[in-house]
């Protein structure tokens, strides 16, 4: 092959490269809030809560980190709808081979005592508890959460604004 023949092979590479980027933060975007059927701001989202629940950023760009054990991630690879779906129910989900059941988080459900759990007995959240739970990792009653529920790290900002996401979902 040529020179300018490698050099125009290099160019089609690069942009297909570029083009599937683009296409993935299109997607992304759709993936994460399949049921939007509004546009409100620049990211897509009605409100910062709702953004940071579907997607582990927020609108300052401050970092939301997200550590299970070892692992320490960086929003936006995992958000809580990833576990506890785009409507706070919860389900099984997946990762790699082990397959978990994420809880119902809806704020009715969690404030109300047993909290859908089988633990019928088990202490209601408060605002509090259920931020000592998303950047601790304790339940109501104060035991570890299991994994692999992560223990968060965001600016009290965002929690105040997811909080208020989590009353959003009912
Ligand atoms: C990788 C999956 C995963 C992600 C991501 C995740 N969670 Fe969880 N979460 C879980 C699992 C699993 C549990 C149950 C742990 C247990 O039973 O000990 C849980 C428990 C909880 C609980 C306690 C519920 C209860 O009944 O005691 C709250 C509150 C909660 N998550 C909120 C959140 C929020 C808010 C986010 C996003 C910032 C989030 N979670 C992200 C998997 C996840």
């Amino acid at each position: 092959m040529s020179s300018s023949k490698i050099r125009r092979a290099v160019i089609m590479i690069a942009v297909g490269i570029a083009g599937l980027f683009l296409l993935n933060l299109i997607q992304g975007n759709d993936y994460a809030n399949p049921y939007r059927t509004y546009t409100i701001d620049a990211s897509g989202f009605k409100s910062n809560g709702e953004r940071i629940y579907f997607t582990a950023t927020s609108d300052s760009g401050k970092p939301i980190l997200a550590s299970m054990g070892m692992m320490n991630m960086r929003g936006g690879t995992m958000s809580c709808a990833t576990c506890h779906g785009a409507n706070g129910k919860g389900g099984s989900g997946r990762m790699m081979m082990w397959q978990f059941e994420a809880p119902d988080i809806r704020y009715s459900t969690i404030t109300s005592v047993g909290h859908g759990s089988n633990e019928s007995d088990e202490k209601p959240y408060t605002d509090d508890l259920i931020k000592r739970a998303v950047t601790k990792g304790l339940d109501s009653e104060g035991k570890a959460l299991e994994q692999p529920m992560p223990v968060w790290q965001m600016p009290d900002e965002d929690f105040a604004d997811l909080l208020a996401y989590l009353k959003t979902l009912g």
